[in-house]
Order: structure tokens, then C-alpha cells, then sequence
């Protein structure tokens, strides 16, 4: 198999908790992201999902390196870049660029849209051609469907549909090959939250760009995902192709989130079985023993309360898949057909 574009290993980051406002004492950590392994390869579209509080965006600002791992690597094309620092870290920053959740808050109100998808040129004046930064920023903003004589207008002139081509302008600006997409359209209305899902499709074509797409909803990331990666309270819990998932979900977390996507078939809806999930999130300060899940799962036995289930194939596609073509972090792991 040729090297990912990004191989992500063991990765970890914990927040240590404080108490004491002038002596700070450290009472424990929250373990925001806890041991979290996947690849992304050329080309491909890797979708996260969970619900809030999971870990998804740590991971994102991760690997933008917005933030430093407590542990783990990085490996950008075979390089660790959990490691680099200067100019080094410099050069990996720009082909890995992130698209913020909230167009509303993300984009800078005093500034102009031609300085805000301009701005990346600040840090790396030799990504824009000598002279006509100006002619750049204006192709950015036709590229995602903006009109370029928009250029002078503010934030608060545009829709969040708008707002939200005019944050991939930007995560465009410095031509990348990894975007990070940290939820990029769950503050859009429904109708439009397919349109930027459409360009994004077309400009991962039409620049050859890798992504990592989070979400909380399942059905959102189906679309353009070609696999997928459930997580639950720091972890990876599953992961296989986008019909694995979504047709042959085989941990009780992922089967949960499914059953609760909408069904527009009224027969196929009469023939789903609801899974409701007992009680909250628990708190990433104090995470179960064993199954992190456990708590909520409505197949725990004993033993998830002993064991840590590892991320595997589980046996019943052993034969049938390729290798780690779906793993399944459950001791009782079952294949659930989706109905619908
Ligand atoms: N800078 C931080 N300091 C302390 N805790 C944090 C910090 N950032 C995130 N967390 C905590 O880490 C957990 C995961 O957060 P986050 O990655 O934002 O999840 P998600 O994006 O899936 O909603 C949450 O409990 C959150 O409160
Ligand atoms: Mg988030």
C-alpha cells in the first residue's frame, strides 16, 4: 500500500484541570482526544463524526498544528511533524489548512473580504505571484463561486452560505493538499448545507485535495466521505468504508448515531428499530474503565467493564473484508444490517 498523506498514531491531548486561582494546582487532565489512530490517503475524504464534546475539533487543530500532542505522531507523507518547529513547521502548516466550524464568527468583521481570503499571503508572500496578490484573491473568490467584485465588502454584506465559501477561499489561498474541514457546515441551514458539500466536492477534484471532514451528524458526512471514522469520547470506536459504516455498522455507538438519522422512507422507517442512548456523554476529566462506552451501551456486559476493547476486524468479516477494511473498537462487535 503507497504512504498515507497523513498517518495519525497514538495520538493524545490532554488538558490539565486546574484548581486555585493564584497558586494553580493541577487536580487531573481532560482528555480531550485519547488514543486516536487513523490514515488519510491521497485523494480520498476522510469523515470523523461523534457528538459535541468527543474530541473531534482537538483533533482538527492537531493536525494543523494549532495545538501540540501530549503524545503520538503526525506523519505528513512519511514525516513526523509533531517534532517541527521554525521554518520547518512553517512549510507543513501551509499544505495543511483548516476550515473553521462558524462562518459567523470565524471571519473578522472590521476586515474586507479581499484581505480576509488575502491574509494567508501575510505569512507566505511567496504563495501569491509578484504584484498581483489582488488578481489572486480575486480568482479565489470566482473559484468558490463569488462574485470577484466582492472584493471590498465586509463579512456581515454576505449569507452564511457565502460566508463559508468566502473561509474556503481562504483555506485555498496558500494552494494546500489537506484541507481540515472542522464542521463546516453545521451553522448553515439545512438547504444550503448541501450547496458548500457540492463545492467542496468539485474543488477536491479540481485542486487533487485530500480531506478530513468532521461533523456530528452521520447523514451529512455520507455524502462525501469514501470512509469514515465514528468517534466517542476521544476515540476512534469504528471505522471502515462509507458503506461499512453506514450499511454494516457493527459497534453499538455507531448503530445508536444511525438509528437516530432521519429516514424520509416511511417503510423503511416502520422497519427501524430506534436505539435510544441511556443518559450523557461522561465527562472527558474522568473517562470509564474498560469500554469507554459501557456507560451508555445497551449491550455491556461484565467484561467491557474490565477489558479495553481494541480497534480490530471483527470476526465475522474476517474473511470477507480486506485488510483493516473495517475495524470495531466492541468485544461483542455485531454486524446490524441497516434497514434503510
Ligand atoms: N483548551 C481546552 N482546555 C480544556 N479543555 C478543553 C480545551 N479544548 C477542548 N476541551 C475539552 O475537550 C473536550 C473535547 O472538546 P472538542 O475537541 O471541542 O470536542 P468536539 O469538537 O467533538 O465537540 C471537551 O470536553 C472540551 O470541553
Ligand atoms: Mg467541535
Amino acid at each position: 500500500m503507497a504512504e498515507p498523506i497523513l498517518r495519525v498514531s497514538g495520538l493524545v491531548k490532554h488538558y490539565p484541570l486546574t484548581r486555585g486561582i493564584l497558586f494553580k494546582k493541577q487536580v487531573g487532565a481532560v482528555k480531550a482526544v485519547d488514543g486516536v489512530d487513523f490514515r488519510l490517503d491521497r485523494g480520498e475524504t476522510l469523515g470523523i463524526v461523534g457528538e459535541s464534546g468527543c474530541g473531534k475539533s482537538t483533533v482538527a487543530k492537531l493536525l494543523v498544528s494549532l495545538e501540540r500532542p501530549t503524545a503520538g505522531t503526525i506523519h505528513y507523507k512519511g514525516e513526523d511533524i509533531t517534532s517541527l518547529s521554525g521554518k520547518a513547521l512553517k512549510a507543513v502548516r501551509r499544505n495543511i489548512q483548516m476550515v473553521f466550524q462558524d462562518p459567523y464568527t470565524s471571519l473578522n468583521p472590521r476586515m474586507t473580504v479581499g484581505d480576509i481570503v488575502g491574509e494567508p499571503f501575510d505569512i507566505h508572500p511567496e504563495a501569491a505571484p509578484k504584484g498581483d496578490r489582488r488578481g489572486r484573491v480575486r480568482d479565489l473568490l470566482d473559484v468558490v463561486g463569488l462574485n470577484p467584485e466582492y472584493v471590498n465588502r465586509y463579512p456581515h454584506q454576505f449569507s452564511g452560505g457565502q460566508r463559508q465559501r468566502i473561509g474556503i477561499a481562504r483555506g485555498l489561498a496558500l494552494r494546500p493538499e489537506i484541507i481540515v474541514a472542522d464542521e463546516p457546515v453545521s451553522a448553515l441551514d439545512v438547504s444550503v448545507q448541501a450547496q458548500v458539500v457540492n463545492l467542496m466536492e468539485r474543488l477536491q477534484a479540481e485542486f487533487d485535495l485530500s480531506y478530513v471532514f468532521i461533523a456530528h451528524d452521520l447523514s451529512i458526512v455520507r455524502h462525501i466521505s469514501d470512509r469514515v471514522g465514528v468517534m466517542y469520547l476521544g476515540r476512534i470506536v469504528e471505522t471502515g468504508t462509507e458503506t461499512e459504516i453506514y450499511d454494516h455498522p457493527t459497534h453499538p455507538y455507531t448503530q445508536a448515531l444511525l438509528s437516530a438519522v432521519p429516514v424520509p422512507d416511511p417503510q423503511a422507517r416502520e422497519h427501524r428499530e430506534r436505539i435510544i442512548l441511556a443518559g450523557d456523554v461522561p465527562s472527558p476529566t474522568n473517562i470509564p474503565s474498560g469500554c469507554r462506552f459501557r456507560t451508555r451501551c445497551f449491550k455491556a456486559r461484565e467484561r467491557c467493564a474490565v477489558q479495553v476493547p481494541a480497534l480490530a476486524v471483527p470476526a465475522e468479516f474476517r474473511s470477507t473484508s480486506g485488510p483493516a477494511a473495517h475495524e470495531s473498537a466492541c468485544h461483542f462487535a455485531e454486524d446490524r444490517t441497516n434497514q434503510a
